[in-house]
Formats: structure tokens, sequence, C-alpha cells
């Protein structure tokens, strides 16, 4: 087993990202609902426990508190934020509105003799959100203040307790990856071993156990890094009794199909079924304009092909299909369900964790259930797929549908494609392709004037959007060259029928979100 780190969720939209920096130092780590009893962690391999921020004040009334359970667990604690001031309260400290509230890029003076911050300069930049503070806690010591903020971090060496109140998570605290990264050595005495490669032998045992020796898979493979690199991972683990399903539903990009065929059945020698389900989900998609509901009638297809094409492959004689394997991430289940059970709010039902019956009547093999992409990638590598493989661009289960805004027809489907086609071709001839964590087009249903050839046009508007991201849970957009642009727009323009207009989205998520639906 390995070392492991449990995170509290207390609701802070950057709880994931607490979770990023613990696995980036190898160790591995899981997010628990703050309201969860915490008695079923005491295991051997629980080295410590991570207390995240959240929005509430800890004196208001239903704030979450801290499980007194936690400080007789007998490991380390870090508080951040909220978290640090939920500590300081269950040991009799005192929290109370800040006069002034500190938000943003902070300096503050910390003592390098912590563990904390052992290595790090006494002066450094960090990244404070809060309006409380405390005013100290009982048998605590101060190390680090700031102008604002006069217990800005605390230890109880002795207890394996401490504190910070900005949020060493996020990559504008300068060293917050190091501050992390002590917690995890010098105080809990974590060894690093959440490596990929120790993933990929533990998945591969544990898939081959769970599926036995006869047992079949089919996996939905989307065209995507997530499936694509599942695929090859099962394959490794099971062989041939693995069947890939592709489903051309109609929402693809430009010339998907035949190129995931090309990668995976005569590349890689998957056994690769596509399905051609085009006018069934064109045609359920008929009508309906709003996004959760899309994305729902789309999930719920994508089920319905999966057990059909399970049905044949028993009909034909292949044996029984138990097993529906997914390329499931960590951020879709967050985003999703609020997986974790914190009170983070649901954004998009992603349609491989939201839209599944309770009588789906196959098992779920999700190996990436609790992996970010980038460690995604990282096991793509190791397994070694090539480069076209592991940099593919993410792509949305859902498809186009979640970037026609509106209702969905074949019409805008070929309009949108087209368009998309273009942007790809002209990020790829620049060389910009590997910057960036996506770039596609959007279809608005919005027409607007213009004038083409001394002739008044009045077409649909389509959105480029490029953008930069580590994990997909925030993004910025990219700054992309004005000449790419002024081609990407000038092709656009002149190629596509149905497009007189195109805009650039200067969006970062948060507050947008990548997808536009
Ligand atoms: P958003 O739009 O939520 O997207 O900022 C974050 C990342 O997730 C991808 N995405 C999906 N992936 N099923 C998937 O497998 C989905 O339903 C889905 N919706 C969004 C999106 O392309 C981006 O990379």
């Amino acid at each position: 087993m390995h070392d492991t780190i449990v995170i509290v969720d207390y609701g802070s939209q950057v709880t994931q990202l607490i979770a990023r920096r613990v696995r980036e130092a190898r160790v591995y780590c899981e997010i628990v609902p703050c309201h969860a009893s915490c008695e079923k962690w005491r295991r051997p391999e629980l080295k410590g426990v991570i207390l995240s921020g959240g929005p509430a004040s800890v004196y208001a009334p239903g704030a979450p508190q801290l499980d007194p359970e936690l400080l007789r667990l007998g490991v380390p604690i870090l508080g951040i934020c909220y978290g640090m001031q939920a500590l300081a309260q269950a040991l009799g400290g005192r929290v109370r509105a800040a006069e002034r509230r500190e938000f943003g890029r902070t300096e503050i003076a910390c003592d390098p003799t912590s563990a904390l911050f052992h290595g790090l300069p006494a002066q450094q930049v960090v990244w404070m959100s809060h309006g409380d503070r405390i005013e100290g806690v009982p048998g605590a010591r101060i190390i680090a203040h700031s102008e604002g903020c006069p217990c800005a971090a605390v230890e109880i060496p002795a207890r394996a307790i401490y504190g910070v109140q900005f949020h060493p998570e996020v990559t504008h605290t300068e060293h917050g990856a190091a501050i992390i990264a002590n917690f995890l050595y010098r105080v809990c005495g974590c060894r690093g071993d959440w490596t990929m490669g120790s993933f990929i032998d533990e998945e591969i045992a544990r898939i081959r156990q769970r599926v036995g020796a006869d047992g079949r898979v089919i996996l939905g493979l989307s065209g995507g890094v997530d499936s694509s690199v599942a695929a090859v991972l099962l394959q490794r683990a099971i062989g041939g009794r693995l069947t890939c399903v592709f489903v051309d539903n109609g929402l693809l990009r430009q010339d998907e199909a035949r190129q995931v065929r090309a990668l995976f059945a005569a590349g890689i020698g998957i056994d690769l079924v596509v399905v051609d389900a085009g006018e069934r989900f064109l045609s359920a998609l008929a009508g309906v304009t709003d996004p959760e509901r899309k994305r729902k009638i789309i999930g719920k297809l994508f089920i319905d092909v999966f057990t059909e094409e399970a049905r044949r492959i028993k009909a034909a004689g292949g044996g029984a299909v138990r097993f529906l394997a997914q390329g499931t991430l960590y951020p879709d289940v967050i985003e999703s369900v609020s997986a974790h059970g914190g009170p983070a709010a649901v954004i998009k039902s992603h349609h491989n964790v939201g839209g599944l019956p309770q009588d789906l009547g196959l098992e779920l093999i999700e190996p990436f259930r609790y992996l970010f992409k980038d460690e995604v990638r990282a096991i793509g590598r190791e397994l070694g797929l090539p480069e076209s493989i592991v940099w593919r661009q993410p792509f949305p289960g859902p498809g186009l549908a979640v970037r026609i805004l509106g209702e969905v027809t074949a019409a805008k489907v070929r309009v949108l494609q087209a368009a998309d086609a273009i942007v790809r071709q002209e990020i790829e001839a620049a060389g910009l392709a590997r910057g960036l964590w996506q770039y596609f087009a959007v279809l608005l249903p919005v027409q607007s004037v213009g004038v083409m050839g001394d002739e008044r046009t009045y077409e649909n508007c389509c959105v480029l959007r490029c953008v930069t991201s580590v994990d997909g849970m925030t993004a910025d957009w990219a700054r992309l060259p004005p000449e790419t642009l002024g081609r990407i727009s000038n092709r656009i323009i002149n190629e596509v029928r149905g497009i007189n207009r195109v805009v650039y989205d200067i969006t970062s998520k948060p507050p947008g979100t990548i997808e536009w639906e």
C-alpha cells in the first residue's frame, strides 16, 4: 500500500489543486468530504491529513467543524485557510473577522527553522484569500506573518500540527509546492512512492484480478487521450478479451472515425468495433436546446449502444461481457457529481459519470477515476504510446454537441466540423499545438450582418477557443500570435459556408469553463 494523505474538503474550489500538488510530490492522496467519519482512515498507510480551505466562517451557524476524532488519529495535520481556522477553533483558539480582508498576492515573513519553511527564504510571496483570521492558538508558535495577518502560519511541532492562512496549493504562492513537500516529507515522513510506473503494474494486476481468467470487457473509446490510454492499459492486462467500441455519434470532428481506426485497429492491433449511430443521436437531440438535457440524452444513448454491443458479442459466441471500461478522470468525477460529497457545486454532468443508469447490467472499470490528465499522459508515455496519442487534444464525450449552442442539427455539425478542421490545421501548422491544452471552434446560434463580394450576408458567428492548462481544472485563454488568429479567421470566413464572423474567446476558467456547454 502507498503512503496516503487524506485531504478533508471544506468546499474550496481549489481543493483539487491540493491533491495535484501532493501527487506531484509523488505521494498518493484522496479527497474526502468534511462530514465523513474519519474512523475508516485509521490505517497504517495514512501518513497525514490536510484540511482544505472553504467559503464559510467557522463561527457562522451550520459551518462545517473539525471532527475532534481527527486530532486523535495520531498523524500530522496541516490546515489551510478555513482548515487552519477550523483547527484553531478545535484547539481552543479564537477566530474572528479581520478588519482588513486579504485577497491575492501578499508578502509574508516566515521562520525557516520551522519544518514547514525548511530551506525557503524568510521573505516570500503567497496567495491569500480570507476574510477571517485567527488570533492565536493555545500552545502554538507563530511561524509566519504578513502586514495584515499577524498569524499567517502556526505550528505545534510536538503534536505535528501546522496551519497556514494562505494557499500553498495555488501556483501564485511562490514556494507553495515546496511548503507542501516539506509537510509531506519532513513532517509526515512520506517516502514518495507514488509513481506512474508503480500505478501501471498495480492497476494491471487489479484489472486481471477483477476480470478473472475468462471475463470480457468492452471499452468506450472516444478518440481522446483518456480512453485511448485506458484501452492500451486494458489490452496489456487482458489482451484479446477487450473489445473497444467507438461510437460514431455524428458529433465527431472531421475525419475522426478514420483516424481512430488507423491508430487503434491498424496501429496498435486493438479489437475495434465502429458503430455508426449518427442518425440515432441526431434524431434524439432534435429540438433540444438545454445543455444538461443534451448531455443526459447523449450519455444514455452511449450506454444503450454499449449494452447492445455487449449483447451482440455474446450472440456471436464471444462470451458474456460483464464489464464496461471508461477513461473517466478525477476532475470529471469532481465536477459532475461533487463525488467526494463535499460542498463544491456541480458544474456540468460529464456524460461518462452523470448519465449511468442504476441497472446498467455491466460493472464499471475506471482505472483513472482518481487521476488527473497529466498523470494519464505520463502513463501513456510509460506504456510506450506514440506521441500522436499521448498528445491528442482532450475531446469531450458529448462531442460537438456541447460546441453547437442551441439545437444540434446535421447541417450545423457539418459547418462546425469544417471550421474546426481549419483551426486545427492552422494551429498545428504554426507549431503551437503542444503549448495548448485545447484549440477548437464553437458555433453560436447568433447571426450577424456582413458583406462579402458586395453582397449582404446574414450568417452565424463562430468562436475560436484556445486555452492553456495543466489539468483542465483551471485554464487561461491562449495569447496566440495575431497572424495566426488572422489566418484562421480569414480561412473560416472564406471557406466555410454559413459563418461570416469569427470571434476569439478571452475567458479564463474560472469563471468560464473550457467547453461552452
Ligand atoms: P470544462 O468545459 O468543464 O472542461 O471546463 C474541462 C475538460 O473536460 C472536457 N470535458 C469532458 N470530457 N466528458 C469528457 O470526457 C464530458 O462530458 C466532458 N465535458 C468537458 C473538456 O473538453 C475539457 O478538456
